[in-house]
């Protein structure tokens, strides 16, 4: 059956209504359809009153020149809601629909709701500069404001719109997606205004649900995809944050994407009817959560405002036990537990970050890759690129230093040439001055922590950071090749993966020596690009590539040249310690992809290898990745000496 409601801003809204009983509202997500969740309303038709309904500007609703917020799609779900006469719905949500159901409880409370479904959604979207990879990943942060703000320019200007959504779309779904689902999913996504698409996306991404979502204690079915562009890390931290809340993930080859519903509406709508199937129960907190502002029911407004006060209430929900029916989700989940733990890459493991846990990993692999596709980071580093690089090379930096491959460098590093408080050292190429900040607290106020760098913009960055560190350190704009300190001045003169971008390494090296004391260390890690390997089916492709991808720096085999570079200026006791730095699973192909797309893209326009070429090659990668098969090798060498 088919229906409309009028909005209060006047906007007409269809809805479809199949079968009887308990009402299951599907809440579409951004771009999305009423259609996407056709599929799921017919399966349970029999058992309940499932209805789809298209949000404001999506599918065969209006258009709405205004409303392109959450909050405002949560006001439409409650007229939906109050025309169903709804007092005890399930909402289901996917993607964007989680956060309209986010924010419809944060306004009018779960009064007239019994359970909720929420599927593959991050509670904040984009990244606060000073998150740490672990909030990062439970936050489920996939864009930086800036590259949130490229991609809703790009959505919303005539000339990319279209591809910008096709190349969403794409990163929606696995490879073995159903035939023909792709073209659905862009056709639902192209109806809507290429600007009003971007205005909504802003104000989505924009959102921090994680207050919010910690005061939730209806039962609760959490779903995620493991080869989704939302971690899934996110699915697993609301789950945990819900009491009783069960965890669902989707594996890649079980249509794991973030249209998993979709790639497998057998096991979703399995799982949806499960769930539907658990003990019904009113808590407490529910029946006291009707003091949120419900602009429906003015009456039951008035009557809460003066029973209980909005931090009374707030904290009564926080102490409210888990439900029977949440406790039921509860044992459903131990009934699971068995086979996710198979595939469990927990954040608590140690080396979670080394495979799929990587907070930023689809997104990293997919849009922001589009953003920087035809732009090399390495470039990034030689050069003082112009801004629009300037920030995926601090999102690179930011990302490998929080990893914990490159930690195990920096410790090994410092084990081989320690420092003591009071002590001078110098970073060359210090970047954002990640390393800079704790070598800093290391020596001490009684000590000088200084880095320098060729580009103005890593110095400002690097500065802007320190400003509000106890130990701040010094952050000068410099040249390697020509440092600007008298002789003799540091303890320590440090470089890392910085030699291979050099015009003249050894003149470099050389300045270093000179600005160390004598009995100071020179210390300096770096890669040899020539010993990358990746495990690909193509040989002879990935022999070609190897070359494109020594030629994007100027000292592709730095790593090897290291110790007679050290030996040639007259450094003793010169120590090579070779580092391997192994890649694997999405995190690692997305790792590998950020940082070689922008040079194959390169390679592509000049002709050194074929669109199709490049087109098997990332396929055949990402296939990997998908089927947890993706394995990158890097060799890397610390090498340090002494000043004679
Ligand atoms: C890959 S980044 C490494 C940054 C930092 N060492 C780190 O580990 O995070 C390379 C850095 O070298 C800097 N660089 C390139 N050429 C330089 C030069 N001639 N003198 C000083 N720094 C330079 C770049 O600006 C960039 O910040």
């Amino acid at each position: 059956m088919e229906g409309f409601i009028h909005t209060d801003d006047d906007v007409r809204l269809r809805y479809t209504e199949h079968g009887s009983g308990r009402p299951v509202v599907f809440v579409h997500g951004w771009l999305g359809a009423a259609d996407q969740w056709r599929p799921a309303a017919q399966a349970l038709a029999g058992e309940c009153r499932a209805v789809v309904y298209d949000q404001r500007g999506h599918g065969r609703s209006e258009d709405a020149r205004s409303g392109w917020t959450i909050h405002r799609l949560a006001d439409d779900l409650a007229h939906l809601l109050e025309r169903l006469g709804a007092t005890d719905a399930v909402l289901v949500g996917h993607s964007m629909g989680c956060s309209v159901i986010w924010a419809y409880l944060e306004l009018f409370g779960p009064a007239r709701l019994e359970r909720l479904v929420f599927v593959d959604q991050a509670p904040a979207m984009v990244s606060d500069p000073v998150w740490d990879e672990r909030t990062i990943a439970h936050a489920g942060a996939m864009f930086t404001d800036a590259e949130l703000h490229r991609l809703c320019h790009s959505l919303a200007d005539p000339e990319s719109g279209e591809d910008t959504v096709r190349a969403i779309v794409a990163g929606m779904v696995t490879r073995s997606a159903p035939p023909g689902l792709t073209e659905r999913v862009i056709a639902w996504a192209l109806r809507v205004d290429g600007s009003y698409a971007a205005e909504l996306l802003r104000n989505h991404a924009h959102q921090d649900w994680r207050r919010q979502i910690g005061l939730i204690r209806l039962p609760a079915l959490v779903v995620a995809g493991r080869a989704s562009v939302v971690p899934w890390t996110a699915a697993e931290w609301i789950a945990r944050e819900i009491p009783g809340a069960q965890l669902e993930i989707f594996e890649p080859d079980e249509g794991g994407s973030q249209l998993l519903a979709l790639e497998n509406p057998a096991r979703f709508n399995e799982l949806l009817r499960e769930f539907l199937a658990g003990p019904v129960t009113r808590t407490q907190d529910r029946l006291s959560a009707s003091s949120h502002r419900h602009p429906l029911n003015a009456k039951e407004q008035r009557h809460e405002t003066h029973s209980d006060s909005p931090a009374t209430q707030g904290a009564r929900r926080k102490q409210a036990p888990p439900t029977p029916a949440a406790r039921g989700g509860a044992v459903a989940r131990t009934r699971r537990l068995a086979r996710r733990q198979r595939t469990d890459h927990s954040l608590s493991g140690s080396g979670a970050l080394d495979r799929d846990s990587g907070p930023m990993a689809a997104f990293r692999g997919g849009v922001i890759a589009m953003s920087t596709a035809t732009q090399s980071l390495h470039e990034g580093f030689q050069n003082s690129p112009p801004s629009v690089e300037v920030e995926a090379t601090f999102a690179w930096l930011d990302r490998i230093d929080a990893h914990p491959l490159t930690q195990e460098i920096k410790r090994r590093m410092s084990e081989l040439c320690p420092i003591d408080a009071g002590d001078r050292v110098l970073d060359v190429g210090c970047g954002l001055g990640h390393e800079l900040a704790r070598l800093s607290e290391r020596v001490g106020r009684r000590g000088r922590a200084v880095g320098i760098d060729a580009n103005p913009a890593m110095i400002a960055e690097a500065r802007r950071r320190a400003a509000e560190a106890w130990f701040p350190g010094q952050y000068e704009v410099g040249d390697a090749h020509n440092l600007d300190f008298p002789e003799d001045t540091f303890d320590l003169c440090l470089t890392e993966r910085v030699l291979r971008y050099l015009r003249d390494p050894e003149a470099a090296v050389r300045e270093m020596t000179r600005v160390v004391r004598p009995g100071g260390s020179v210390l300096a890690f770096d890669f040899d690009s020539d010993q990358t390997i990746v495990d690909a089916t193509d040989q002879s492709l990935a022999r070609r590539l190897a070359d494109v991808l020594d030629a994007a720096v100027p000292n592709p085999w730095i790593g090897r040249q290291m110790y007679g570079l050290f030996r040639r200026v007259g450094l003793a006791d010169v120590r090579v310690v070779p580092h391997t730095v192994v890649l694997t699973g999405a995190d690692g192909f997305a790792t590998y992809r950020q940082l070689n797309q922008g040079t194959i893209a390169r390679a592509v326009q000049d002709g050194q290898i074929s669109p199709p070429e490049a087109k098997t090659w990332w396929g055949g990668l990402e296939q990997a990745a998908n089927t947890d098969r993706f394995l990158s090798v890097n060799l890397g060498f610390i090498v340090a000496g002494r000043k004679a």
